[in-house]
């Protein structure tokens, strides 16, 4: 799996989006270690606090099928901005991933590559209760 092939799933995904209140549509793509891929779109509510973003969709789905492995992560917004995780995404996806490449894209497919430790320094992690 190439980045380029995981941001097209990403943005692929965000055609999915249910966003009639900020009409920001959001697409993620998350590599597992043994190769699958599982993706998510936001997924807003009239009940704001609700809505849930398309990496903790993608992340949802894919552990309730039984992963824990992950590798890469692409997300891609709506905009010429590049699209980059919430810090509530950031912190669920540290607890499984600390390591985690994240690839971060816009409307376009451009993207830049940061790790999550980049977009989470010194995150809390089940080892801080230690
Ligand atoms: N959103 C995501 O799904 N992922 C991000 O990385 C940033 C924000 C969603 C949440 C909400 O549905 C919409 O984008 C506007 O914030």
């Amino acid at each position: 799996m190439t980045e380029e092939a995981l941001v097209r799933m990403a943005l692929k995904a965000r055609e999915n989006a249910y966003a009639p209140y900020s009409r920001f549509s959001v697409g993620a793509a998350l590599l597992c270690g043994g190769g699958a891929v599982y993706t998510g779109c936001n997924i807003e509510s009239a009940s704001y606090p609700c809505g849930l973003c398309a990496e903790r969709t993608a992340l949802g789905k894919a552990v309730s099928e039984g992963q824990r492995d992950f590798v890469m992560l692409a997300v891609a917004g709506s905009s010429r901005e590049l699209c980059t995780p919430c810090g509530m995404c950031r912190q669920l996806l540290y607890e499984f991933a600390p390591a985690l490449i994240v690839l971060c894209a816009n409307d376009a497919g451009d993207y830049e590559r940061c790790t999550l430790g980049d977009l989470l320094p010194r995150g809390f992690g089940g080892a801080s209760m230690l």
